[in-house]
């Protein structure tokens, strides 16, 4: 037996070849840790030349590809794909807490009770622990097998003695570890090589694997962004502490769209599918206040309305505060600017809040509109009309930009008794029961927005264009 020494980063993987005080890559002081790994003499001379290349047309020939598995969580499969994909790998990361466990174990007992073979091991909850989890969410009765283990050895043993399970669900991958390596549970080396065997094992077997994994916002502890490029998927499950609705959200996906989210609610009894998020994050609107906006958003293939809501207040200090939740800081500071040199608005030296109701965080530029409106809403006190939704990216020369699938927007719009819509000037887009504002630059926002109530509204008809 060679062995091969590696000193690796315990924060963020890099591999170095020798020990230093501080990582190159992520600048982490002492985080550095010597891994040895023993390697077979000879190993790699036996292997070589087995990797035969394949044309794709003989693919073609070989025998389809075996059918997804359902879950029978809807709001799972879709964000997965529709439905897992046998022999591949998919981890759920999340803060501890969020509810990884909760999730899998219900997806888990789903499959299980429409007859698929579901094997859960935990390496965090002994089993009277996962019996009582399961006693809570009422899927006691789900022939799921259960196993309480941390040794990836004592895991593939038993695994391979039976007959493969459909879907294999490790809870956490941190906890996971391997006897031929020295270095403790939850370092890079272990995580790196347990999340390796299991997804060789997942290939061989066709099983599907599920890893859970914890991820801290400040990185300090090693974990699954080493194992994001063995697996097939990422999935993060989020929510915002003090809230009780979970996002689940695909990063990575080889075999889905990456920008499909599932909307899940923490109850009692474990989590609820919410089937209409609009509904959910627009649930407890008080009656209009300045400074809030509806935002007619999209996540992947659904409409999402969330309300946008900004305080703009006079600096108190030399230089103004900025804090931003649920969107992107320096969007902000760039929607501040266009519409200080715009709309000449002065906006830019007051203090600015801005926030997404609900805890959710919105990427999409389209939020534009919406953010620009809450703002100049706030600035000017008058509030904007309740049954308005807005949606348009605004440009650096203060332009109002069309923003993909409109219809998809205002139908939901409509569907929740919204009847205006704020929206890029030049829209054909008509839907029944729903106005169109159309806004051609951060100005006409502003005539809007700003005296929104006293103003008649300049409407145009469907089917007529400005
Ligand atoms: P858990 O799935 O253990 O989180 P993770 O595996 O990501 O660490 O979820 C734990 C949290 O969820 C905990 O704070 C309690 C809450 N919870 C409920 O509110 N209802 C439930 O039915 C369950 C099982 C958990
Ligand atoms: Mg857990």
């Amino acid at each position: 037996m060679a062995r091969s020494a590696t000193f690796a980063c315990q924060a963020c993987g890099a591999v170095q070849a020798k020990w230093s005080g501080k990582c190159d890559a992520c600048g982490g002081w002492n985080t550095i840790v010597e891994e040895a790994r023993a390697v077979p003499a000879g190993a790699l001379a036996q292997k070589r030349g087995r990797g035969r290349p394949f044309s794709l047309d003989d693919l073609k020939t070989q025998e389809a590809a075996p059918p997804r598995r359902a879950t029978g969580i809807a709001e799972f499969d879709r964000v997965c794909g529709g439905g897992l994909v046998p022999g591949s790998a998919l981890l759920i990361g999340g803060d501890p807490g969020v509810g990884k466990s909760t999730l899998i174990l219900q997806a888990l007992s789903s499959f299980a009770k429409s007859g698929g073979r579901a094997v859960y091991i935990s390496g965090e909850e002994a089993m009277a622990q996962v019996q009582l989890r399961a006693a809570r969410l009422e899927v006691s009765e789900a022939p799921v097998a259960l196993g309480s283990a941390n040794c990836i050895e004592d895991i593939l043993a038993t695994l391979e003695a039976g007959p493969p399970p459909d879907v294999l669900a490790i809870d956490s991958i941190q906890t996971i570890w391997t006897s031929a390596l020295e270095a403790a549970p939850g370092t890079v080396a272990q995580v790196r090589t347990a999340s390796f065997d299991l997804v060789r094992y997942a290939k061989a077997s066709g099983a599907t694997l599920l890893l859970a994994g914890h991820v801290t916002k400040d990185g300090q502890i090693a974990g699954p962004k080493v194992v994001e490029h063995l697996v097939d998927a990422v999935l993060y499950f989020e929510g915002e502490r003090g809230h009780h609705f979970r996002v689940l959200r695909a990063v990575k996906n080889r075999f889905g769209p990456t920008d499909e989210i599932g909307v899940f609610e923490m109850t009692g009894r474990g989590l609820a599918e919410v089937g209409n998020p609009s509904a959910l994050f627009l649930g407890d609107r008080l009656a209009s206040a300045p400074g809030a906006a509806v935002f007619a958003g999209l996540e992947g293939t659904r409409p999402l309305l969330v309300e946008v809501q900004a305080l703009v207040a006079p600096a108190s200090y030399g230089t103004p505060r900025r804090a931003v939740v649920g969107w992107d800081g320096g969007r902000l500071a760039m929607i501040l600017a266009v519409l200080d040199a715009r709309a000449g608005l002065g906006i830019g030296g007051s203090d600015i809040y801005l926030n997404v109701a609900g805890g959710l965080r919105i990427g999409e530029p389209a939020a534009d509109l919406a953010a620009a409106a809450a703002l100049v809403s706030s600035l000017t006190g008058h509030a904007l009309p309740k049954d308005c939704v807005f949606f348009g990216e605004i440009s650096l020369s203060g332009d109002v930009r069309p923003a993909p699938q409109a219809e998809l927007r205002l139908k939901e719009a409509a569907k929740l008794g919204f009847r205006l819509a704020a929206v890029p000037a030049g829209m054909k887009t008509a839907i029944s029961g729903l106005e169109l504002r159309p806004v051609r630059d951060v100005a006409d926002l502003a005539a809007f927005a700003g005296a929104a109530q006293e103003r008649p509204r300049r409407i145009v008809r469907p089917g007529v264009v400005e």
